[in-house]
Parts: C-alpha cells; sequence; structure tokens
C-alpha cells in the first residue's frame, strides 16, 4: 500500500489544472448502458472510482476503451447483473441500477455495504424505480428489480431525512428517460453534477427539463442513441485547491474550474479571511492567503448549499485559523473521522452529535496518519502541507480513489510531497 510523505512549511504558488468531475462521470459511465450505440465522454478523471465503473461496464458485456480522459463505451450486448466483485469495491456503483432496469427491464446488484462516513441506505433509489413499476426483491445480499412489461412514469418525490439523494435520483431520471409517459420527480437533488448527467441524456435523444433544481420533469422515448460528452470540472478537487492554496499558499491559481458551482466554497474560504479572484470567464481563480484570519461556522447542506464532500478539507484549514469554527454536517452526521488525526496533529476540535467545534491552533505538527476515507485523506494532506516536521499518510488508495494524480499536482505547485510504495 503506497503513502505519501509531506514535508511540512513549503509555500505554494503557479497553477494547476483542475480535472473533469469524478462525480459526474459516475452517473454518465452508467448512462451508457441505455444505448447500444457509440458514446465517448471526455475528461473522465483517471481515478479508481472511474476505473471500476469502467470495469463493470466491461464486465457487463460492453466494448469500453479508455485513453487517457476519454471513454468510449458501447454496450451494444449487455447482461443485467452487475459483477459483485466489483461493486462491493465502489458504492456509486448503484446507478448501474436504473439505466440496466431501464434498458434489460430487469437488473440484478449488490446490496451496497455502509462505508465510514456513515450507513449508506438506498432506500430512496427503491422507493422510485418501484414507483415507475419495477418489483424490487432481495436475495443474497442482492438487490433484484424486474420490470417485465417495461416501466411506466409516475410521480415520485424523493425526499429523505437527511434531504434529496444524488444518486437516488440519477438512477430514476435514467430509468425514467426509457419509461412509458411523464415522470415528475420532487425533492430531486439539484447538484451540477445531476445536470451534467441530465445533459449527457438530453443528448442521448432523452426529453429531460428541470435538471438542476428540485423538481425534474422526464417524458419517456422509445430509444436512446450515442452521443459525445465532456464532463464539467470537479468542483470538490478545486474546493480541495482552493483550501490548500488558503493554507500554504502565496498566489495560486486553479484553470478549469467552474465559478458557478464553486459559490459556497469561494464564500467559505473569503469568510475566514482569505481571498478568491476569478478571472471574467470564470473559469478560472487565485486564491490569496489572508493577513486576518478568523474562524466561521459550516453547516453542510444540499447544492447550492457548503457540500458536505468539502467539510473535511475546511476542518483542516479552520484547525490552524485563530478563533473557533463550528462545523455541522446535516448530511453525513458521521463524517468525522479526520478529526481524530488530525488531533493526533496537534489540534483542537471536539466532535459532538454531527458538530465538530474548532479552535484554532498556531501550528500542527506531523505524525503518522491514518486515510479512512477519500475527502478525510485529502484534509490530512492539507493539514501536513503547513505541519511542522514530515507527515506519513498511510492507505493512500482512499486518495486515489477520487483525486487525479494529487501528488504530482501538489509537486507542480511547489509541495514537498512524495509517494512511497510500501
Ligand atoms: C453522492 O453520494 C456523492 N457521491 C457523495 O460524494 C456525496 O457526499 C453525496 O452525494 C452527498 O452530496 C457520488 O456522487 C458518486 P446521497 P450519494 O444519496 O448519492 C441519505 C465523495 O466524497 N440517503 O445524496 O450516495 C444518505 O444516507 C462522495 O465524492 C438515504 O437516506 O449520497 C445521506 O445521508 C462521498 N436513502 C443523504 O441521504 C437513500 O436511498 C445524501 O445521500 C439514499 C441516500
Amino acid at each position: 500500500m503506497d503513502k505519501l510523505l509531506v514535508h511540512g512549511g513549503t509555500t505554494l504558488r503557479g497553477a494547476v489544472n483542475i480535472s473533469g468531475s469524478k462525480n459526474a462521470s459516475l452517473p454518465i459511465l452508467a448512462a451508457a448502458l441505455l444505448t447500444d450505440e457509440d458514446c465517448i465522454i471526455r475528461r473522465v478523471p483517471d481515478v479508481s472510482d472511474t476505473n471500476y465503473m469502467v470495469q463493470i461496464l466491461n464486465a457487463l458485456g460492453a466494448d469500453v476503451e479508455r485513453s487517457s480522459g476519454t471513454v468510449r463505451a458501447t454496450c451494444a450486448d449487455i447482461s443485467d447483473t452487475a459483477p459483485y466483485e466489483l461493486v462491493r469495491r465502489m458504492r456509486a456503483s448503484i446507478c448501474v441500477m436504473g439505466p440496466l432496469l431501464a434498458r434489460k427491464r430487469r437488473a440484478v446488484v449488490s446490496l451496497p455495504g455502509g462505508c465510514v462516513i456513515g450507513d449508506r441506505p438506498v432506500d430512496l433509489h427503491l422507493r422510485g424505480l418501484e414507483a415507475l413499476g419495477a418489483k424490487v426483491e432481495f436475495e443474497g445480499g442482492n438487490i433484484i428489480l424486474t420490470a417485465p412489461d417495461g416501466l411506466r412514469g409516475a410521480e415520485i418525490n424523493l425526499s429523505g431525512p437527511l434531504g434529496p439523494t444524488v444518486l437516488g435520483t440519477d438512477n430514476v431520471m435514467m430509468a425514467a428517460t426509457l419509461a412509458e409517459g411523464i415522470t415528475v420527480i420532487e425533492s430531486a437533488a439539484a447538484e451540477p453534477e445531476v445536470l451534467d448527467l441530465a445533459n449527457f441524456l438530453n443528448a442521448m435523444g432523452a426529453k429531460i427539463e428541470g435538471a438542476g433544481t428540485s423538481r425534474i420533469v422526464i417524458e419517456g422515448v422509445e430509444r436512446l442513441h450515442g452521443v459525445e460528452h465532456t464532463v464539467i470540472p470537479d468542483r470538490i478537487e478545486a474546493g480541495t485547491f482552493m483550501a490548500a492554496a488558503a493554507l500554504a499558499g502565496d498566489g495560486v491559481t486553479l484553470r478549469r474550474v467552474c465559478r458557478e458551482h464553486l459559490k459556497s466554497i469561494t464564500a467559505a474560504i473569503e469568510a475566514s479571511g482569505h481571498t478568491v479572484e476569478f478571472n471574467a470567464a470564470g473559469d478560472a481563480c487565485t486564491i490569496r492567503r489572508g493577513e486576518n484570519l478568523t474562524g466561521c461556522n459550516l453547516v453542510t447542506a444540499p447544492y447550492p448549499g457548503y457540500p458536505t464532500d468539502m467539510q473535511a478539507q475546511m476542518t483542516a484549514l479552520l484547525a490552524t485559523t485563530p478563533g473557533i469554527s463550528v462545523i455541522k454536517d446535516t448530511i453525513f452526521p458521521q463524517r468525522f473521522m479526520h478529526c481524530a488525526e488530525l488531533k493526533r496533529m496537534g489540534a483542537d476540535i471536539k466532535v459532538d452529535n454531527g458538530t465538530a467545534i474548532v479552535r484554532g491552533v498556531e501550528k500542527l505538527s506531523a505524525a503518522p496518519v491514518m486515510a479512512s476515507d477519500l475527502r478525510a485523506s485529502a484534509a490530512l494532506v492539507l493539514a501536513a502541507l503547513t505541519a511542522t516536521g514530515t507527515t506519513a499518510i498511510n492507505r493512500l488508495y482512499h486518495i486515489d480513489r477520487g483525486y487525479e494524480h494529487i501528488d504530482e499536482k501538489l509537486l507542480m505547485l511547489g509541495a514537498a510531497v512524495e509517494r512511497v510504495k510500501e
């Protein structure tokens, strides 16, 4: 297992290109299952999660080629059963369920396990697909969905106790594209990645309106055709590098970003005293560390609120920001694994009932720390950038799931990091 050694104290300068969005790529790759024609998808980040999805498409019988950031997928003759061995390794595989059901009228996908950020139920996904006419059964750890007479449009409310569901909205929207009649999804997730998927589906010939809002209307069509599409920039990778620049930078520029998607993250970085300047096109921004820093309060919320996927990274930034910060995660109340590790580095954080109370300290100090999930690992890398000494971050595979060549990008900015194979 690789680990990352981060020698703290260097200053980040220069510019870095942000990759295509992992969380837009995964459902879009799954959506290729809805047609037997060629789908060309550009700017798919080379991370293990997208590689798993490519392997799943292959295992389903698709003809998939990947050359650098471009994936060509042709799902002509496919099976209705997703391979357990691959699905168990990535929860987001659940988003093949809707396309398989719509295309094959049957889908067998293993129930995803939980993970360190919390229980990951799929009850809302199943509520939506059942409303479209699917019969839901469970056998041997698998979900078995059948709709021998095809799917029919329905009015569906996808709201759950902790807000809307992103992949649940994706699954129902994809299935509804080939259902007979009109489907209305109320309390839909409005994340930019859902809109990117809807744009991909509409380019395939689907009839979707309202994506990117909480009410999506889908008029079913007979069939969908092949398409070429470029995935939107990864707003969470961009936010992560914004936090790195605020922590350890002296004017760092991020290219290939989308200002619209970064509003709540930009607001949080500025609220703690740093400056973010976008160019006129809104596709690049320069972050400058502030002089008068201050703690701030954050509550995660569905888009356009502050993203839960940026909660750990902001906690790392606030750990050495003067003052008290209160960070509440309303979406994944258990998503605080990074705090124990940050405390090993000297952070002053109290976690209670889905809230972290952070008292900024002068400096963190290096310690061997353990990555636990994708965004917690990124938070540890950020903390290590300014910590005194060399921090060893173990289980680097967590980071490689969702950040494309993060060590190389940090090296380009002047960070003293090295990947060590064990
Ligand atoms: C997506 O996961 C993202 N993953 C997650 O990013 C992100 O944290 C999450 O949305 C929230 O924004 C991808 O897009 C691949 P949800 P998803 O369904 O869709 C509850 C990362 O770091 N819920 O929106 O699986 C659930 O427990 C990853 O890139 C139900 O109760 O999340 C959670 O509390 C981590 N029943 C809330 O809803 C369901 O059927 C939001 O979950 C589904 C979800």
